[in-house]
């Protein structure tokens, strides 16, 4: 691992002489022969200073090359022999290596005396290239604060280190949330850990109030990783901020939880929408989407219970009446029986925890939603679809009435929902239907953004791929899912040769809105370490507030 100069002030280690390139196609540097070629890593972070620009650029490709064809030719023989000193003497004069340089951004030259634009200080996309024979050399860890920024438990969130480097790449969360964003990668590459990270950093900075659908049952209390050790879960970190809310208390409970309630969901919530959305699950034929409509139309909300309480003559009766396709109704009305056998599904309700969950929501209290035994997609999606749609309505109604107000007090909180199985909502079909679709569509108008975690993202509707702000994608093999990632990036192909050289775990490309340019990392570490960086980031933050009061009252005097 390179030695990193913490300071930043030290001279960066020099790579190599910019020599050829254009700016479509990127840059060519000559490795310095001192530089071993093994240890230069695709996606390596290095800077190229320019006069008035130094240029930060990722490493997309290492070539051999010769300066004489005649050499590879009659190349050296064996290096046990004589020989190893041919090599030596051939390096770097008449065979060398030639890095290939993608430029992402410029930043002013700290020593240059051309007067700049302030803009010209702060990171923007590359859009000049550095003159023949500028230096290239490894990035400094001051040099990836001023691009990265520093956590500093508000705005910053350290998501991990470089691959060959110990210095934190961070995201900008304020950013971060304000798109819908993605973590993809195949199974077992650290995506649920790495959202289990991620939460806790917006979490910890407040920047948004959080839901998250845990289908496994991971987040809110202990998980295991896979050496079998205990990890824990958010509530555990953060308290009384983070509710465990359960559709199955039973196992809650056996697992040591205490949640805040079981969340019941009744059969008037369910909406066509819902049905559609289900039909792969409840093998339903298309005509029963048609059918539900016709009995929402006909019963009111209260539709699926009334179909379900239906007798034989009845459901003839109703048929004949509305024009309905009799078939087709009892087909309904038995996949609904389906969805009556859930235990979380009741016909009727008295008292709605489900309100509970929502009202915590708005108070700025994070929620987890365990689902337990609950594991099926039928129970995930419909649980999921109903909640987001009510929560959605309600952010939607919030959003207007600060419109018409324009008081800050009611500027609704920012939401962000975590919801794993992502393609399940938002594939081709699905998106425009669900919620989840029109959430991810509409950016954060209404102040929701997703939070999508998949294996597959090809299987994601490629509109909805297109406003996923930021992606952070660990290994993936298939072709497909590689393509879905780079839709709509600038440098695409550059950066596949990147993605291909990823671990098989804990390593992740992040690119896009919350990150200034695309940046391989090793995930930071979800462990005891990292539960004391938030621990003490927490208890910090009513300490500062504690002291800022205290500073005003000073100033002020007590009224204030
Ligand atoms: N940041 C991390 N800190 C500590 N351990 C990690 C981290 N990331 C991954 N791991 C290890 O890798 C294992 C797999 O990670 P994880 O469960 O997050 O994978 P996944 O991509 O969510 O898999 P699946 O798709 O099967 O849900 C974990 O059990 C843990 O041992
Ligand atoms: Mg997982």
């Amino acid at each position: 691992m390179t030695q990193v100069h913490e300071d930043g002030l030290g001279p960066a280690p020099r790579l190599g002489l910019l020599v050829a390139g254009s700016a479509a196609e990127g840059l060519s540097a000559r490795l310095d022969p001192h530089v071993p070629i093994e240890d230069v890593r695709l996606g390596k972070f290095v800077k190229i200073t320019g006069q008035k620009y130094e240029y930060f650029c990722l490493v997309t490709d290492v070539q051999l090359d010769a300066a004489n064809a005649d050499v590879l030719r009659d190349p050296p023989g064996d290096p046990s022999t004589v020989d190893s000193f041919l090599r030596q003497v051939l390096n770097g004069t008449t065979t060398y290596a030639t890095l290939k340089l993608k430029p992402e951004l410029m930043l002013a030259n700290p020593a240059t005396d051309v007067i700049l634009d302030a803009s010209d200080l702060v990171p923007r996309p590359a859009r000049t290239i550095p003159p023949h024979f500028s230096n290239v050399s490894e990035a400094t860890a001051a040099d990836f604060e001023r691009v990265f920024g520093r956590d500093d438990g508000q705005t910053h969130f350290q998501i991990g280190q470089p691959i060959d480097m110990d210095v934190p790449v961070c995201l900008d969360l304020r950013r971060f949330v304000e798109r819908s964003n993605g973590i993809f990668g195949k199974s077992g590459t650290g995506k649920s850990f790495l959202t289990r990270l991620i939460l806790c950093g917006v979490i910890r900075a407040q920047q948004a109030v959080n839901l998250i659908f845990d289908m496994h049952s991971e987040y809110g209390w202990s998980a295991k990783n896979e050496e079998g050790t205990e990890v824990k879960g958010l509530s555990q970190l953060f308290g009384g901020r983070v509710a465990v809310y359960t559709l199955d208390m039973e196992s809650s409970r056996g697992r040591g939880v205490r949640p805040a309630g079981e969340i019941k969901i009744a059969l008037r919530e369910l909406s066509v929408g819902d049905i559609a959305l289900l039909q792969d699950e409840l093998k339903l034929h298309r005509t029963a989407v048609e059918s539900a409509a016709l009995c929402e139309d006909k019963l009111g909300d209260d539709w699926a219970a009334r179909l379900l309480g239906m007798s034989g003559d009845e459901l003839q009766e109703f048929a004949g009446a509305e024009g309905g396709n009799h078939a087709s109704l009892a087909a309904l009305r038995s996949k609904l029986r389906m969805i009556d056998r859930l235990p979380f599904v009741e016909r009727t309700l008295a008292h709605s925890t489900l309100d509970e969950l929502i009202a915590r929501l708005e108070r700025g209290h994070h929620v987890v939603l365990e689902f337990g035994r609950q594991r099926s997609m039928l129970a995930y999606i419909l649980a999921a679809n109903v909640i987001t749609r009510r929560l959605h309505d309600l952010w939607v109604s919030k959003t207007e009435h600060y419109w018409n107000t324009k008081d800050e007090s009611d500027r609704p909180r920012p939401l962000m929902i975590t919801i794993e199985e992502a393609h399940k909502f938002l594939n081709a079909d699905a998106a425009h239907q669900t919620t989840f679709g029109t959430i991810a569509r509409e950016l954060r108008k209404f102040y929701v953004t997703l939070l999508v975690v998949d294996q597959r993202p090809s299987g994601i509707d490629a509109e909805v791929l297109s406003q996923i702000g930021t992606r952070i994608t660990c290994q993936l093999n298939d072709d497909r899912d590689i393509d879905a990632i780079f839709t709509g990036v600038s440098g695409g192909p550059h950066l596949r040769s990147v993605l291909a050289t990823l671990d098989s775990r804990e390593q992740a490309l992040v690119l896009g809105h919350a990150v200034p340019m695309p940046m391989m990392v090793r995930t930071r570490k979800y462990d005891p370490t990292f539960y004391a960086a938030v621990a003490s980031a927490t208890s910090d933050a009513p300490a500062a507030l504690a002291a800022r009061a205290r500073r005003y009252e000073e100033i002020f005097g007590a009224d204030v």
